[in-house]
């Protein structure tokens, strides 16, 4: 059986304070869930959210890491940097990182192996565009970036590795992929896990869903078969709302 993850992406949003009343408001609301609570927030707010969220439910993850370990890359977080504060989680490979911040295939799976050997949990976002839904490549594209993001990652790793299907147009527009497509788009996913690592594998990787996620559609969305929790950006901003998405059930 596949844990459910649910996880927040704050994106650039919230200061330390907020991030510390966010956690003291959410904490006592998941105490009692079975899935796992994870909000990934910015840099800034990392160390204050892990003091904060201790001896609680919820885990704490980055946004983004760099793949070197240390070095003239000003501006930029190593993945020893969050690792040594305690973080857990890091997103890599968000959309909008690969619109605007060059983020490649070729990156995607640099970071995606750094991560792995830290022992930090990666959740490597993939999705297509409107354009590519629309023409139907959707799945070409999907698959491709599957793959490509998993290029060199053993079967140990590749199980401690969480994927987003999160489709570009659904992201911030309050459109959400009916559950139908979202699950069978998973689907492709984990076939094409499979075609690299074999079913038992492939069965076994969590495989979430992000674009528009609200506590009015998460239980239908979490209750499709490959859909194994969510990627929320806007509706994680609010502590009551991200608990209804948490306790779907
Ligand atoms: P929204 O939930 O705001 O559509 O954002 C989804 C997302 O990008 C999460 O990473």
């Amino acid at each position: 059986m596949r844990k459910k993850v649910i996880a927040g992406n704050w994106k650039m949003n919230k200061l330390p304070n907020e991030a510390m009343e966010f956690i003291s408001e959410l904490a006592p609301l998941v105490k009692d869930t079975e899935n796992e609570v994870v909000i990934c927030v910015p840099y800034t707010d990392l160390f204050y959210a892990l003091m904060h969220a201790q001896d609680t439910k919820i885990k704490i993850g980055a946004q983004n890491m760099n793949a070197e370990e240390k070095g003239a890359y000003t501006g930029e977080i190593s993945g020893e940097m969050l690792k040594a504060i305690g973080v857990e989680y890091v997103i890599i490979g968000h959309s909008e990182r690969r619109a605007y911040y060059n983020e490649t295939d070729e990156s995607v799976n640099k970071k995606l192996k750094k991560a792995l050997l830290l022992e930090l949990k990666p959740i490597v976002c993939v999705g297509e565009s409107l354009e590519q839904r629309e023409n139907g490549t959707a799945k070409e594209v999907v698959t491709a970036q599957t793959r490509l993001a998993l290029e060199e990652v053993s079967n140990e790793e590749v199980i401690k590795t969480i994927i987003a299907y999160e489709p570009i147009w659904a992201i911030g527009t309050g459109k959400t992929a009916t559950k139908e497509d979202a699950n069978e788009t998973i689907k492709w996913i984990r076939e094409e896990i499979e075609n690299i690592y074999g079913k038992d594998i492939a069965d076994s990787v969590v495989i979430q869903y992000g674009g528009s996620v609200k506590s009015s559609n998460a239980k239908e969305l979490f209750e499709m078969s490959d859909i194994d929790g969510g990627l929320v950006g806007g509706a994680s901003l609010d502590a009551q709302e991200f608990a209804k998405i948490v306790n779907y059930k």
